[in-house]
């Protein structure tokens, strides 16, 4: 496995990979979610390439960045067992020298749910995604479910911007508890742990209803609301149902519909969705 921490000592080793290039961007802290997907890029390509890059861009100024968990020699050890062949994890002065000043903006589904909560933050992600897929040059580049609205995004502008690679997702990786693997898990405490476990508790009461012909998103909306609030810990941020690709607000669920929420369990703050869609 080769690690590069500069962009030119990157190029030079991408230089070599011959065949198809599978493409998992990380922030590190690697867990289970990260490595379902470093696995199936493993199933799918010849060579992969996996990045670890905490990208200040995406953080706003009262946000964790400096806070965010990092543990570079575990990462390794990780990739290096899933069989990874480059990693590649720059320097922020590296990926922002002095003078950048060229930022991808992905207008309308971007500016929902997270992006309305969180300005700026898509435009962090779409740049430094931008600016990787730029440099890796991947055949195919793949993406968690858990972060749905960043896959929506992402696949937007791959789309708008005519960029030659095919985006794949792949399912949210759970504890047996339900809870979302998440780098920020680290952040709770042993109650708030539990506590967090409503979140994935009011998306499955959302599916049970809408399996049972409950139509009316408003309805799906009170009855989570009802049950996050039987939760001493948790905080609302907002609870969205959604169609799928432009994330536009239901009023009734016809087709499919994407049920997504942000709740602050204490002082952390945790998102998790799920698909309905007819099988
Ligand atoms: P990060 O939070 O490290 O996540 C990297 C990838 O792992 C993302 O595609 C995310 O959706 C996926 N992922 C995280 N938890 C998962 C889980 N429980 N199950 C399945 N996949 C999971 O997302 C980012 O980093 C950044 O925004 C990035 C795309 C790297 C740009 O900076």
């Amino acid at each position: 496995m080769e690690v590069s921490s500069t962009i030119a000592e990157f190029r030079r080793t991408r230089e070599k990979l011959v065949g198809s290039v599978g493409f998992v961007p990380t922030m590190g802290y690697l867990h289970e979610g990260h490595l379902s997907l470093v696995r199936q890029a493993r199933r799918e390509n010849d060579r992969i390439v996996v990045s670890i890059f905490v990208n200040p861009a995406q953080f706003g100024p009262q946000e964790d960045f400096a806070q965010y968990p990092r543990d570079t020699k575990q990462d390794l050890n990780l990739l290096e067992k899933e069989g990874a062949d480059v990693v590649f994890m720059p320097l922020v002065k590296d990926m922002y020298p002095t003078h950048f000043s060229t930022w991808v903006d992905v207008e309308g589904v971007a500016a929902r749910l997270e992006g309305a909560v969180r300005p700026g933050h898509f435009r962090g992600v779409a740049t430094v995604v931008a600016k990787l897929f730029n440099i890796v040059k991947p055949y195919r580049a793949y993406f968690g479910q858990k972060d749905a609205q960043q896959a929506v995004v992402i696949r937007r502008m791959v789309s708008d911007l005519n960029m030659d690679l095919k985006v794949l997702v792949a399912p949210t990786v759970r504890e047996l508890n339900g809870l979302a693997m998440s780098s920020r898990n680290i952040y709770l405490s042993s109650t708030e742990r539990q506590s967090a476990t409503i979140l994935w508790r009011s998306l499955c009461l959302a599916k049970q209803l809408w399996e049972r012909g409950e139509q009316d998103a408003e309805h799906l909306r009170v009855e989570m609301t009802k049950l996050i609030q039987k939760e001493r810990l948790a905080h609302i941020d907002y609870i969205s149902i959604a169609e799928p690709e432009t994330l536009e607000e239901l009023a009734k669920i016809e087709g499919s519909a994407l049920v997504s929420l942000a709740v602050r369990i204490g002082k952390t703050r945790l998102i998790d969705n799920i698909l309905l869609e007819e099988s």
